[in-house]
C-alpha cells in the first residue's frame, strides 16, 4: 500500500464558542462567589505558608465593587504565585488534580477564576502580588476573538499594593450584567445575602466581605445546647462525630428555639417565618446548603416525617471537612450537595436519626407545647458548628458499629423528655366565649394584643392569686 501523508486535523476548541459555552450554565452570583472562594483558598494557602494552624480569618478581607461601569475584587490573602501564574492559574482546566492536596480548599476544576471573567465582560486585569513579585496579566476583547493564540502575557508591574494579594478588574462589561449591577435590578441585594449565607462561617471567624463599600455580616446559625451532656432531663442536641477515608464529619441537631404554640404556628405559615428551621451543609467552612426542608436532607424519607411548620424549631448542621476537596460532597458549582457523594450517604442515616428524636419530641407535646417551657429555660443558644466539638469529648459517646472499613464514628442520643410524667401534674383548660367579651377581658389585661393562650392564662393568674388569698 502507498504511504499516505498525514494531514493535520484542526481539533481545538473556537475560542468564542467554548467561552460562550462555558459561562452559559452558571449563574452570575456563583460566578462572583468562585472568586470569593479563591480569596478563601487563597487565605488557607497563605496560612500553611505561615504555618497558621487557628481556624482564625481575623485580618484579611476582600472588597467587591459592582457597579454597571465595572466589577473588581481586590483581596489581601497572598496573591497568585508567579509560578501557578505561568504554569495553571489562567489555564481552562487543572492539568494537575493533585494541586493544593494537603489543604483544605475548595478549588479543584481549575477554572472558576476565567469563567467568572468571562461571565462579566469583554476586557479583564489580574493584578497579583505575592513576596517575590507584581504583576498583570490581562484578557483583551482581541484575544478572546483569536482562535488560533491562547497564551497571555504575565506583565511585571512597578505598582504595589500594602499586602499580598490579588485585583481582578472586569470592565466592558456584557450588558445583561452591567443591568444587573445598575439600581433597576435587586441583584446586588441577592448576591448579599448569598455571601452572608454561603461565607457565614468564615465571616463569623473574622474575614471582612464589603460590597459597594457596605461590610456583609453574616446569617446565624445556633441551636440551643445545655451546659454538658450529662443533664438527662434536658433538651440535649443530638450529636455525632466521625471520620471516613479522609472526610471529617460532624452533625448537631436540635432545637433553635421554643416548640411553636398552635397560634404561632398558622402566623408563621402567614408570614413564612420558618426560614430558621431545617438543615445546613457546611463543606470546608463553606454553607452548601442553608436551612434545607427537603429529602435531601432526610426530610420526609427513611421514616422522618416531611417538613411541616409544627417543626419550625428544629435546626441540625452537618460539618464535612477534607484536603481532597473531590471528596466533599459538592456539586459542581459547589452551591448544592451531591447526594450521591459516598460520605453523605454514610452520613445521612445519622442526620435522620437525630432528626426524628425532634420530630418525635414535637409530636409528643404537639398538643401542649407550652409545658415544655421549663425545660428551654435551661438551655443556651451555640452557634451550631461548635456544637459538637464543644459537647462531645473525645472518646465519649457510643460508638458506631456500620461503616468499619471505611472508618469510624461516635455519637450522642438524647433522651428528650416524654409528656407522660409531667402530664399526670397538668391538665389542658379550653373553651369557647364571644369576641367581643374575649376583647373585654384582653383590654383590661393587656395593652397590646394577646395570644388566646397568654390571654387565657393571665386569667387563670389572677383567678389564682385571689383564690390563694382567700384561703
Ligand atoms: N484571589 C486569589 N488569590 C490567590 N490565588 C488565586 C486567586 N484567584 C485564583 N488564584 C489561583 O488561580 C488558580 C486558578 O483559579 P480558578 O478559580 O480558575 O481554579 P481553581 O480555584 O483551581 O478551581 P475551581 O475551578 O474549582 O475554582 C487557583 O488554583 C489559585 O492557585
Ligand atoms: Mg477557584
Amino acid at each position: 500500500m502507498a504511504k499516505q501523508n498525514k494531514l493535520k486535523v484542526k481539533a481545538s476548541p473556537a475560542k468564542k464558542f467554548f467561552v460562550s459555552m462555558l459561562t452559559r450554565d452558571i449563574d452570575l452570583s456563583d460566578a462572583i462567589l468562585d472568586l470569593l472562594d479563591n480569596c478563601v483558598d487563597g487565605i488557607a494557602r497563605a496560612k500553611k505558608r505561615g504555618e497558621d494552624t487557628s481556624r482564625s480569618y481575623k485580618d484579611y478581607w476582600a472588597r467587591i465593587v459592582a457597579t454597571p461601569e465595572k466589577f473588581e475584587i481586590w483581596d489581601n490573602c497572598g496573591g497568585i504565585p508567579k509560578k501557578v501564574a505561568i504554569e495553571y492559574a489562567f489555564m481552562l482546566g487543572r492539568p494537575n488534580l493533585e494541586t493544593d492536596s494537603d489543604i483544605e480548599t475548595v478549588g479543584m476544576y481549575g477554572i472558576g477564576m476565567k469563567r467568572a471573567m468571562f461571565k462579566l465582560g469583554q476586557e479583564s486585569n489580574v493584578r497579583s502580588q505575592t513576596d517575590e513579585i507584581s504583576y498583570d496579566v490581562t484578557i483583551t476583547k482581541e484575544w478572546l476573538n483569536d482562535d488560533d493564540n491562547w497564551d497571555l502575557s504575565l506583565q511585571p508591574s512597578n505598582a504595589t499594593f500594602e499586602e499580598s494579594g490579588t485585583k481582578i478588574t472586569v470592565t466592558d462589561l456584557h450588558p445583561a450584567i452591567a443591568r444587573q449591577f445598575s439600581e433597576e435590578s435587586t441583584f446586588l441585594e441577592d448576591l448579599e445575602k448569598e455571601i452572608a449565607t454561603h461565607y457565614a462561617i468564615i465571616l463569623g471567624r473574622g474575614f471582612s466581605v464589603s460590597l459597594n463599600n457596605q461590610r456583609i455580616k453574616p446569617v446565624d446559625l445556633a441551636i440551643l445546647a445545655p451546659r454538658n451532656l450529662d443533664s438527662s432531663s434536658s433538651i440535649a442536641p443530638y450529636i455525632f462525630v466521625g471520620q471516613f477515608d479522609d472526610v471529617e464529619v460532624e452533625v448537631a441537631v436540635g432545637f433553635y428555639r421554643p416548640l411553636a404554640t398552635e397560634d404561632e404556628e398558622d402566623e408563621m405559615s402567614k408570614r413564612s417565618m420558618k426560614e430558621n428551621a431545617g438543615w445546613t451543609v457546611i463543606c470546608n467552612d463553606r454553607i452548601v446548603l442553608y436551612n434545607d426542608k427537603s429529602p435531601k436532607t432526610g426530610w420526609g424519607t427513611g421514616g422522618v416525617p416531611g417538613f411541616h411548620n409544627q417543626f419550625i424549631a428544629i435546626a441540625g448542621v452537618v460539618v464535612f471537612r477534607s484536603k481532597n476537596s473531590l471528596n466533599l460532597p459538592l456539586n459542581t458549582t459547589k452551591r448544592g450537595i451531591d447526594t450521591s457523594s459516598e460520605v453523605y450517604h454514610i452520613i445521612l442515616p445519622y442526620m435522620q436519626t437525630g432528626l426524628k428524636k425532634f420530630t418525635a419530641f414535637t409530636n409528643d407535646w404537639k398538643k401542649r407545647p407550652e409545658l415544655t417551657k421549663e425545660y428551654f429555660s435551661e438551655l443556651k443558644l451555640v452557634p451550631a458548628h461548635k456544637l459538637p466539638a464543644k459537647l462531645l469529648k473525645p472518646n465519649a459517646g457510643s460508638k458506631i458499629r456500620k461503616h468499619q472499613d471505611r472508618g469510624e464514628g461516635r455519637f450522642f442520643a438524647p433522651e428528650l423528655p416524654k409528656p407522660a410524667r409531667v402530664e399526670q401534674r397538668h391538665r389542658k383548660i379550653c373553651f369557647v366565649a364571644l369576641r367581643t367579651e374575649i376583647q373585654q377581658v384582653a383590654d383590661h389585661y393587656f395593652e397590646d394584643e394577646p395570644t388566646m393562650e397568654e390571654l387565657g392564662r393571665a386569667c387563670f393568674d389572677d383567678a389564682l392569686e385571689q383564690a390563694r388569698e382567700s384561703h
